[in-house]
């Protein structure tokens, strides 16, 4: 089972972003935790973060065929990109959203999830276990 980890704009500077609401883990030290949970799962895991939307969607046209699910935590693109949404919805691979922050208990422009529609589920609220739930959550959608 080969799963594609993709985060979104800013993320590239976790630990030193807003770490009362993203915590002091940098992304490297995420991606780390990732590998060994998928690991222990014996599952294929890639990371990749980038600040341009387009670059994730391309991303996702690429690997079609190539994986069998998404992990993804888009950011600030969650509340708004359709084009992400589109991309998301336009290839044959189950998806699951991730957030950090509880993205419901804060500004009200946070609490639409425009990717929710078309991922199989959202996991909101955990810090870095979000990625880790949500990556179990995947795998059991994949079985
Ligand atoms: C985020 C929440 C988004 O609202 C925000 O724009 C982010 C991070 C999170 O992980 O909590 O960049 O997706």
């Amino acid at each position: 089972m080969k799963i594609l980890v993709l985060h979104g704009p800013n993320l590239n500077l976790l630990g030193e972003r807003e770490p009362d609401i993203y915590g002091k883990m940098g992304l490297d030290d995420l991606n780390e935790k990732l590998n060994d949970e998928a690991k222990k799962m014996e599952v294929s895991l890639d990371c990749y973060q980038s600040n341009y939307e387009g670059e994730l969607i391309e991303l996702i046209h690429k690997v079609r065929g190539e994986y069998d699910g998404i992990l993804i935590n888009p950011g600030a693109l969650t509340h708004y990109s359709i084009a992400l949404r589109d991309a998301i919805a336009s290839v044959d691979i189950k998806a699951v959203e991730v957030h950090l922050s509880n993205i419901y208990q804060r500004e009200s422009f946070r609490h639409k999830s425009v990717i929710a529609p078309v991922v199989s589920g959202q996991v909101s609220g955990f810090g870095y276990y979000s990625y880790i739930l949500g990556l179990y959550a995947l795998i059991n959608e994949l079985k």
